[in-house]
């Protein structure tokens, strides 16, 4: 085997893992789990009863409750902004989080819109 040949080898799978990451398969009811495990200690995801942040029952395609976001509604540029990084979008937001992964952030609001949908 010749020195390229190993090369390509070796590194095959790293290309085929990344195209694997980018190409995920958008998927709501993963979503839904993963809200309930980052979310449900600030948010009710099925009321819109206040808990420390804002019920997001039906959020997706609604007007912001919060001030200071420039967003008229949370579509999925808006709610994937949001997620990335809270503070980016408002500075002085109380919503703070560890990041979530893109995936997760795309699960998560595909769930959103599947219950807005039903
Ligand atoms: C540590 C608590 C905390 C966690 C965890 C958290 N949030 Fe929040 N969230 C808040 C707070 C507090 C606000 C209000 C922020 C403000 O007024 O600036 C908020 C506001 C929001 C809003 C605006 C709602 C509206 O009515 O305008 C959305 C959307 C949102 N959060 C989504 C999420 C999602 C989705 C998750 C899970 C991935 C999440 N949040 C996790 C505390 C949290």
């Amino acid at each position: 085997m010749t020195r390229g040949c190993l090369l390509i080898v070796l590194f095959l799978p790293f290309v085929s893992y990344a195209q694997a990451d980018s190409g995920f398969a958008v998927d709501p009811e993963r979503g839904r789990i993963v809200a309930t495990v980052r979310c449900m200690q600030c948010h009710h995801l099925s009321t819109l009863s206040r808990s420390i942040g804002p019920g997001l029952k039906g959020v997706y395609g609604r007007a912001p409750t919060i001030s200071g976001v420039p967003f008229a509604v949370w579509d999925e540029a808006a709610l994937d902004a949001w997620l990335t990084d809270p503070r980016a979008v408002k500075a002085n937001t109380r919503m703070q989080l560890p990041p979530i992964v893109a995936r997760d952030r795309a699960d998560i609001i595909a769930w959103f819109k599947s219950e807005r949908e039903k």
